[in-house]
């Protein structure tokens, strides 16, 4: 099988790259990453003499026409994908998102491949706390930020691509993710490393928005799953039931690194900073007969705080940069 992965360079499309060439030896894959500042060639290179490594963009219509043109099955990740980025500066976010998913779908309909979209919950917009309310495929869109809106818009354009065009596509929401070669910008990593650095960790606001924890390993063995066994047409749901707001967070990373429970700091909260996301993911271990392999969130953030510990000169180049971006905004 011919696959394009397109952002396999990023966090979670490197981690479905790996697990691929790792338990698909059939499968012949071709990531297309334009290596923005969240690619990074190394996240591929221990697999690199698997893969093939086009470096370019989504909304080059040219190159993406070519390349899906050989393809079997498209994989799209690709995305501008932090919302604190958004808010500074949506444009990227735009042309990325929206007119990059707008181009591959062009291609796939040409060349009838067949398409699967990875999205987020955070389209849902937020629930409530302390509720049982949880998302489902039949809650409205109703996204916050300029990350959110244009995943939501990708969202929408493959959904009537599928209907006016018959492209054959599946697409997936799925909750928070952690685990290795995550860009030290999001809030797992960035505490982490701060911590690695004798550096307190810095929560936004109260710190009681919560977020539905997921190993990245289990939303790419259910983005297989939806591959191989889901409906096309069909958008599923992916969640772990990993439900903590960001203080227990913070204190589970605070035990594991043997400091004090109070060893944090408030900062400024983000603008519009969503309170809640819960994924029902019943659908997806009903129909497709999926279930999640890490189940303890703190044995997995601790295997992740092994892999920053060991993989340090993976993570470092970025850490001054990515601080200033912060300290600028009082954060
Ligand atoms: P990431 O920011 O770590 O990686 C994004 C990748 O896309 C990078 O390699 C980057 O170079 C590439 N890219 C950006 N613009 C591009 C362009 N124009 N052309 C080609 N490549 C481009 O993101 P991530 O966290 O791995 O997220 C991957 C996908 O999963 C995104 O679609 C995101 O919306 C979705 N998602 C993420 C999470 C999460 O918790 N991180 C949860 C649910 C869904
Ligand atoms: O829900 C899925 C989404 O999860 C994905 O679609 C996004 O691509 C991904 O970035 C993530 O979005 P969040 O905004 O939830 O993730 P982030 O890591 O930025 O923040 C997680 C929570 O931690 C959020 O409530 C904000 C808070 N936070 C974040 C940072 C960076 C802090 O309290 N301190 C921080 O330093």
């Amino acid at each position: 099988m011919e696959l394009v992965v397109t952002g396999g360079a990023g966090f979670i499309g490197a981690n479905f790259v790996h697990q691929t060439v790792r338990e698909r030896p059939d499968v012949h894959v071709r990531v297309l990453d334009a290596l923005t500042y969240a690619g990074d060639r190394a996240s591929l290179a221990p697999v690199a003499d698997r893969v093939e490594l086009v470096e370019g963009s989504i909304t080059d219509a040219a190159l993406v026409d070519r390349l899906v043109a050989e393809a079997d099955l498209v994989v799209h990740f690709a995305a501008e994908s932090h919302n604190d980025n958004s808010l500074s500066d949506p444009s990227p976010f735009v042309q990325t998102n929206l007119v990059g998913t707008f181009t591959l779908l062009e291609a796939v309909r040409k060349h009838g491949v067949r398409f699967h979209h990875i999205s987020t919950d955070e389209v849902y917009g937020d629930l409530p706390l302390d509720t049982p309310e949880k998302f489902t495929a039949s809650t409205p869109y109703n996204p916050s930020s300029p990350y959110s809106s244009t995943k939501a818009g990708s969202d929408l354009l493959v959904r009537a691509w599928a209907r006016s065009f018959g492209v054959q596509a599946t697409i997936s929401n799925c909750s928070n993710n952690y685990g290795p070669y995550q860009h030290i910008e999001k809030f797992i990593p960035r505490q982490i490393t701060n911590l690695i650095d004798g550096v307190r960790p810095r929560l936004y606001g109260a710190g009681l928005n919560v977020r539905d924890w997921i190993h990245v390993e289990d939303h790419n063995s259910a983005v297989w799953a939806i591959i191989e066994k889901g409906r096309v047409g069909e958008t599923y749901l992916i969640g772990a039931d990993g439900e903590k707001n960001n203080l227990e967070v913070v204190g589970t990373l605070l035990e594991i690194f043997g400091r004090d429970a109070e060893d944090f700091d408030h900062v400024a909260d983000r603008p519009g900073h969503d309170l809640r996301y819960a994924i029902d993911a019943s659908k997806l271990r009903d129909e497709l007969g999926w279930t999640p392999r890490y189940t303890d969130f703190r044995d997995g953030l601790e295997a992740t705080v092994e892999w920053y510990r060991a993989n340090e000169a993976w993570w470092r180049p970025a850490k001054s940069a990515t601080e200033a971006k912060y300290a600028a905004v009082g954060q």
